[in-house]
């Protein structure tokens, strides 16, 4: 076999599904309790909305954007992100016409053209929620508080909460100068994206992960310093909300956020021994978005968690998720016409509810009942032809190898007490 998959994307195997399947659950159970219903938006959008929502001067647009014509020509990009589409999905269809707020939430995949390394992928998959139409702070908190619980439901140890206020326009068009005086005499120490940076975005310097930008950067001026009197309330009513529910969160003044969209609370959640990719969740508040897309004017706020990197986290913390399904019974039958009245009685006890396999390869009762210890059964049921002629099963117990009869009316009754 000489095709390969392309770089930077993975398969799941059955062992691998089924813990996602776990923490996919451990996810709606979790949203379900607050609220959150799930929204599907497509895989593909117009270029356009990432350009405009995401912005133009980020480096997902620039960079990573998985983007190509349709037939017609038209330029369209495979989602690096889900806010921007959740916000296009809600004007689109109006949801602002019904009471607020809208909270929703997403599981699926995303597309970056990042360069493939650990915990970073060119498909990857989020868990996203977004609060629409309300900028109450407590929405604010209530997320971050969803975001940090599931990393705790889950069993993950030594997760820190960083949070921040990046301010509103108002109070970034100051902070925007202060912090351009502070960079422009230094402008040779800094990285070529970054000299690119400070004259696009200066914001963005702060978030380069480079040893010497971060060293020029260091005594750089401090955005909660430039905070308006209504962006520093918002930010104490956040901070004195995740008091109350005693989420720790430490405060960092230069999380800026790689997106555009974001105005007053910014935070990130950090797993420790993921390396350089060890940021498994970042959202915050985005109140200008709706109407940069066109749409009417709608507070937001929400977070995308990397499941990847957080079944990285789980892995290598070695937490163990309890998988065990429900139990599985083999069906074993021997002869043609056995088979046949097998295959029945499968589907019939498969109808009522239980799990049933048979074997599809014709093979010996020896090799039916190695197959169904392999497949973990907890009982195999033998259908020979001579038990069958006397309405009966061979019921084997596989963990003590003890075989009894039992009528085949009997039988699915009998499942239900072996359960
Ligand atoms: P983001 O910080 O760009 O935010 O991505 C969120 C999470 O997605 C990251 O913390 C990381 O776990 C995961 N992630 C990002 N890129 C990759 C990659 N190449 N490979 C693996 N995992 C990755 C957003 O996407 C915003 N839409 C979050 C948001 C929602 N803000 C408000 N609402």
């Amino acid at each position: 076999m000489s095709i390969q998959r392309p770089q930077g994307v993975q398969d799941f195997l059955p062992r691998q599904t089924a813990e996602w399947q776990y923490v996919e659950n451990e996810i709606r159970a979790l949203c379900q309790s607050c609220g959150y219903e799930e929204i599907r938006t497509p895989v593909f959008e117009a270029t356009e909305l990432f350009r405009r929502g995401v912005g133009a001067t980020t480096d997902i647009v620039n960079k990573e954007m998985f983007t190509f014509e349709d037939k017609n020509g038209r330029s369209l990009t495979l989602r690096p992100e889900g806010t921007a589409a959740v916000a296009r999905a809600y004007a689109e269809n109006k949801l602002y016409g019904q009471t607020p707020p809208w909270k929703l939430y997403y599981i699926g995949p995303m597309f970056r053209y990042e360069k493939p390394q650990a915990g970073r992928f060119h498909q990857f998959h989020q868990f996203g929620v977004e609060a629409l139409g309300t900028g109450d702070p407590l929405a604010d908190a209530e997320i971050v508080w969803l975001a940090w619980t599931l990393g705790e439901k889950l069993g993950l140890r030594g997760l820190s909460l960083r949070l921040n206020s990046v301010g509103c326009p108002v109070c970034r068009r100051n902070y925007h100068a202060a912090l351009t005086a502070f960079l422009q005499p230094r402008a040779p120490e800094l990285c070529a994206d970054c000299r690119v940076r400070l004259e696009k975005n200066p914001l963005r310097v702060l978030d380069c992960k480079k040893e010497p930008c971060q060293a020029t950067t260091a005594a750089a001026p401090e955005l909660p310093d430039y905070l308006c009197p209504d962006c520093r309330e918002h930010f104490a009513a956040v901070r004195s909300y995740l008091a109350a529910t005693d989420t720790p969160y430490q405060l960092d003044s230069r999380l800026v956020r790689g997106l555009d969209y974001y105005c007053k609370t910014a935070f990130e959640i950090i797993a420790p021994g993921l390396g350089a990719q060890n940021a498994i969740c970042g959202g915050g508040r985005y109140d200008g978005l709706m109407e940069e897309l066109g749409g009417p004017p709608t507070p937001g706020v929400g977070f995308a968690l990397g499941l990847e990197r957080l079944l990285g986290a789980l892995a290598e913390q070695n937490v163990s998720l309890p998988l065990s399904g429900p139990p599985r019974y083999v069906l074993a039958a021997l002869g043609a016409e056995a088979r046949r009245r097998a295959v029945r009685l499968a589907a019939e006890l498969r109808a009522a509810g239980f799990t049933v396999l048979m074997d599809l390869q014709g093979q010996s009762l020896k090799s039916q009942l190695k197959f169904a210890d392999r497949k973990g059964a907890a009982f195999t049921f033998i259908c020979g032809e001579n038990e069958l002629e006397r309405g009966v099963v061979a019921a084997r117990d596989m963990r003590t190898g003890e075989q009894r009869e039992i009528p085949l009316p009997e039988l699915a009754r009998a499942l239900k007490d072996l359960r």
